[in-house]
């Protein structure tokens, strides 16, 4: 396939960084299309460890180049600590290897201060990140958003900024009751971005658009999940972005044609970190055991995930909402020690049974998780890396999953190292 494109199926932390590392050497250019420094892709090289929140994972391969498209909102902190990392770690030896789009909004002070406000007043919390990604896509919507190429515009810039500070320290102000933010401290605090940002902003339109004329290989790179999407997640607990395939067009400049292969990752079992509905939760010691052999702590605020069955229900409208042709199944090592494990294959509400999520949050809520049960393995499989090295019930539980949800499993991961990977097809061919 040329280009491919990949994204998270439940809410998010599946193991996409691992998955779009092992792509990216496939590929020419890594993109990213949606969300911004709430994402938090690991990827362990050797005995390296690597966080990336905001430049794409594919950064970590020499001969890649990346883009941050248009649909990214950006903090010029987080990307200027990201490339100073990655340089310190060797990576990166050519900036023009990074390019950001001139219409990616920029992450300002005023957005994280609202974001931490809105939430610590707020009756229900949804748990956010804290990385002001939910008023940065308000600005972007409302049309009073600052792009990259409105920054590094020194007059654009103070113009934007005046007019939008008014207007955020009214509310900072007089409904939060917190103290407003100063134009001269944000423009001397942002006056280094600017030298930053003129190094890579490019017209990624026109660079995809030649790169698919000349039939380069494209790797779209989802963040967040399916579950978390504005439209299509657990609505009002979700992210402010489309996190589903359709959005790579959008959030890239790309059309729809341009995404040949899609590719879904989930883990072996199911996560969440923030608030919201989550039918498969185990609230018990099968919960935290899954948590402490997982690791399951958020890349970006290390909150504690909350961890429960898989979920066939979810992954199943997931694969309609995406368009997939191919699975990841991650972290299958995870339930080595689990005498049963579980699959959620419908709910029930009431005396009723349903095959797809409800769309009311109060039904949501109150699903029972109708299971099925099959034996675990109870043999440590982690870096097992041959589909016939896996025991049989480690098989037999992704070959239902597979029937189940009626897509082939293309990936196994069987451990956090690229070495720990089954590769039954690759999507790239
Ligand atoms: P926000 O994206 O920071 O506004 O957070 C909204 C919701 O999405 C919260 O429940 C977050 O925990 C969740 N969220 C955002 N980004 C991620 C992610 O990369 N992984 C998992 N959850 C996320």
């Amino acid at each position: 396939m040329a280009n491919v494109g990949v994204v998270g199926v439940q809410w998010g932390d599946e193991g996409k960084g691992k998955v779009i590392d092992f792509l990216s050497s496939f590929a020419d250019i890594i993109v990213r299309f949606q969300g911004g420094a709430n994402a938090g892709h690991t990827i362990v090289i050797g005995d390296k460890k690597v966080i990336l929140h905001l430049i794409p994972s594919g950064i970590l391969r020499e001969d890649t180049y990346c883009v941050i498209g248009n649909g990214v909102v950006l903090d010029p902190e987080v990307l200027q600590k990201e490339i100073e990392e990655l340089k310190g770690l060797g990576y990166l030896k050519d900036d023009k290897r990074l390019m950001i789009s001139g219409c990616t909004h920029v992450i300002m002070p005023y957005h994280k201060k609202l974001d931490a406000l809105k939430e610590s007043k707020a009756a229900k919390k949804i748990g956010t990140t804290g990385r002001g990604i939910g008023p940065a896509y308000e600005d972007r919507v409302s049309r009073m958003g600052i792009r990259v190429i409105d920054l590094i515009d020194k007059k654009v810039f103070r113009e934007k900024l005046k007019a939008n500070l008014e207007m955020k320290n009214f509310l900072i102000r007089r409904y939060y009751k917190d103290e407003p933010l100063k134009m001269k401290d944000i423009l001397k605090s942002y006056e280094p971005y600017r030298k930053l940002l003129k190094t890579h902003i490019s017209d990624s339109v026109a660079f995809l658009h030649k790169a698919i004329a000349k039939k380069k290989k494209i790797l779209f790179e989802g963040a967040q999940g399916t579950f978390l999407d504005i439209d299509h997640g657990t609505y009002p607990y979700v992210t402010s972005s489309n996190t589903i395939s359709g959005n790579m067009t959008s959030g890239a400049g790309v059309p729809p044609s341009a995404v040949d292969y899609i590719l879904g990752i989930c883990k072996a079992y199911t996560t969440r970190v923030g608030e919201g509905p989550f039918p498969t939760e185990l609230t018990g010691p099968e919960g935290e055991l899954m948590r402490k052999i997982g690791d399951e702590f958020g890349a970006t605020t290390g909150r504690p995930r909350r961890c429960g069955w898989f979920d066939a229900v979810l992954v199943r409208r997931a694969i309609k909402l995406n368009g997939l042709n191919g699975l990841s199944i991650m972290k299958l090592d995870v339930l080595d020690s689990f005498e049963k494990i579980r699959i959620c294959t419908r709910y029930k509400i009431g005396n009723r049974f349903y095959d797809e999520p409800p769309m009311a949050l109060g039904d949501f809520s109150r699903c029972e998780p109708q299971y099925e049960e099959m034996d675990g393995w109870n043999t440590p499989i982690k870096d097992v890396n041959r589909f016939d090295d896996l025991p049989e019930n480690a098989k037999r539980y992704l070959g239902r999953i597979e029937e189940l949800l009626g897509v082939p499993v293309d990936i196994v991961s069987t451990g956090p190292d690229r070495n720990s990977t089954i590769v039954l097809r690759n999507p790239f061919g």
